[in-house]
C-alpha cells in the first residue's frame, strides 16, 4: 500500500470509565466528516443508544455511524459476531428506512458467537462462587474460542462443507465443557442452527484492514469505534470483572488490521459522572437517594440488559489512568445536562486505600474495593445546559466543573454532549 495522502486522519473514539459512556453518540457526531467507521472488540453485549430525529436506536453491532447515510461501516476482526443478531439488526434498521444495503462489511477472519457460546456464558455464571455479571451474549466463551485455537471464523464459513465441519467439532467440545459446569450438554444446540444464517455472510465478508488501507491511502478519515470502556479492559480494568476483549485504543489497531502508526488522534469519551452495570467495585458510588435521583435523570439502565446502573461522581483517578492507557488526545464529556439540578459536585481525585493516599488506579480489585474516594467539592449551576452549543453558553460553574475536569485527566475537551439529539452537542474540534 503506497503513503498516505494528506488529510488522511484515522481517529479511535475509545471509552473512559465503565462503558455506557456515550460513545454512540460521540460516533454518530463524528461519523459526520468521517467516510469509514469501524468496531475493533467486543460483540452484542454493546448498546449504542442514538437519537436522531424522533428515532431512539439502539445499536449492538452494527457501527452507530451507520445512521449516516452513505458512510462504510464495518466490523473488524477484532469483533466477534453473533450472526443472526447482527443481520436482524440490518434488517431493523431497513424497516426503519436506515438503509445498510451494501454499507456495511464483516472482517473475513472476525471470529463467530454461537448458540453453544451463550449456553457456555450463562453455565459459567451460574457456577462461578463470584459472579461477573456478564450480558449472557456468549462473549467470554467466544473469546476463549479463538485464544484457545477452537473458533470459528466468518472465512470458515464462506464454505458450507468447512463450517459444518469446524462447528460440529466446536459443538462436540461445548457439550463436554457443559457437562462439566454441571449443566445440560443439549443447550449447545445443533449445527443447523448455529449455521442458520450464515448463508448471507458472503453478501457482508470482506478484509477491513485492506480496506482501511486503502481508504487512509487514498486521504479518507477512518473513525474507530470501541465497545465497552477502558475499566472493562481484560488487561487494563478491574479484573476479574471486565469484559474479554482489549478495550483500548492500542487494540483498535490490531482489532481491525492496520498499524498503530495509521492512528492520528485518540478521543476518549467520558460520562460527567461515572456509572457501572454488572459486578465488581465502583469506588465513587453515589448514596442510595441520589444513586437514585441520577439513575431517573440519566435514564441509566442498561441498553443490552436493562438492568439498573450503579452511578456515582466522577472518578478523576480512573480517568487519568484511562488517558495514560489510552494515549489520549482529546475528551469529549458527555451528559453534562443531567447534573443540572444539582447544588454542588463531586470529584474525586485520589483513593484512600490501607490509610494510604493513592492517585494512582491500583491493579487490584480488592484495593479497589477497599478504595474510600478523596474528593473536591465544586459548586453546582443550577441553570439548564441543554440549549448550549459552545463553551461560552454554559454557566459558568459548569465551565469551572469541565475546566477541573480537563486539568486532572490532563487532556483538553474536544467535546461536551448537553441532550440525547445529535444537535445537543458542544464541539471544539
Ligand atoms: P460480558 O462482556 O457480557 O462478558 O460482561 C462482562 C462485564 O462487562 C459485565 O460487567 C458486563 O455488565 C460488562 N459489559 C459488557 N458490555 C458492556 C457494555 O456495553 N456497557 C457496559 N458494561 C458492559
Amino acid at each position: 500500500m503506497g503513503a498516505r495522502a494528506p488529510g488522511g486522519a484515522c481517529t479511535v473514539v475509545v471509552g473512559c470509565q465503565w462503558g455506557d459512556e456515550g460513545k454512540g453518540k460521540v460516533v454518530d457526531v463524528l461519523a459526520g466528516d468521517a467516510d469509514v467507521i469501524a468496531r475493533y472488540q467486543g460483540g452484542a453485549n454493546a448498546g449504542h443508544t442514538v437519537h436522531v430525529g424522533d428515532h431512539h436506536i439502539v445499536l449492538h453491532q452494527v457501527p452507530s455511524g451507520v445512521l449516516h447515510a452513505g458512510k462504510r461501516c464495518l466490523l473488524g476482526n477484532g469483533v466477534v459476531l453473533d450472526v443472526d443478531r447482527f443481520f436482524a439488526e440490518l434488517d431493523g434498521l431497513a424497516e426503519r428506512g436506515v438503509d445498510p444495503g451494501g454499507r456495511v462489511g464483516v472482517s473475513n477472519r472476525a471470529h463467530v458467537v454461537f448458540p453453544y457460546h451463550k449456553a457456555l456464558d450463562a453455565a459459567a455464571e451460574e457456577a462461578a462462587r463470584r459472579k461477573i455479571g456478564t450480558t449472557g451474549r456468549g462473549i467470554g466463551p467466544a473469546y476463549e474460542s479463538k485464544t484457545g485455537r477452537r473458533g470459528v471464523r466468518v472465512a470458515d464459513l464462506l464454505d458450507r462443507v468447512r463450517g459444518v465441519e469446524r462447528v460440529g467439532r466446536a459443538i462436540d467440545w461445548a457439550r463436554a465443557r457443559l457437562r462439566e459446569l454441571g449443566a445440560d450438554p443439549g443447550l449447545a444446540g445443533t449445527v443447523e442452527d448455529a449455521l442458520a444464517l450464515a448463508h448471507r455472510l458472503p453478501t457482508v465478508a470482506t478484509d477491513v484492514g485492506d480496506e482501511l488501507a486503502r481508504a487512509l491511502a487514498a486521504g479518507g478519515r477512518v473513525l474507530l469505534e470501541g465497545a465497552q470502556g477502558t475499566a472493562l479492559d481484560v488487561d487494563h480494568g478491574t479484573y476479574p470483572f471486565v469484559t474479554s476483549s482489549n478495550t483500548t485504543a492500542g487494540a483498535a489497531a490490531v482489532g481491525v488490521g492496520i498499524g498503530p502508526t495509521a492512528i492520528d488522534s485518540v478521543i476518549g469519551v467520558v460520562k460527567a459522572y461515572t456509572t457501572r452495570v454488572g459486578n465488581g467495585p465502583l469506588p465513587t458510588a453515589f448514596d442510595p437517594a441520589m444513586d437514585e435521583r441520577i439513575r431517573r435523570l440519566g435514564a441509566e439502565f442498561g441498553a443490552t440488559t436493562g438492568r439498573p446502573r450503579r452511578c456515582g461522581w466522577f472518578d478523576a483517578v480512573l480517568a487519568a489512568y484511562s488517558a495514560r492507557v489510552n494515549g489520549l488526545t482529546g475528551i469529549a464529556v458527555t451528559k453534562l445536562d443531567v447534573l443540572d439540578t444539582l447544588p454542588e459536585l463531586k470529584i474525586a481525585t485520589a483513593y484512600r486505600i490501607d490509610g494510604e493516599t493513592r492517585s494512582l488506579f491500583p491493579a487490584c480489585v480488592r484495593e479497589l474495593e477497599q478504595a474510600e474516594p478523596v474528593c473536591e467539592t465544586l459548586p453546582g449551576w443550577r441553570t439548564p445546559t441543554t440549549g448550549a452549543r459552545s463553551m461560552n453558553d454554559l454557566p459558568a460553574n459548569a465551565r469551572a466543573y469541565l475546566h477541573r475536569i480537563e486539568e486532572l485527566v490532563g487532556t483538553p475537551i474536544a467535546m461536551v454532549s448537553v441532550g440525547t439529539r445529535r444537535s445537543q452537542v458542544i464541539r471544539k474540534w
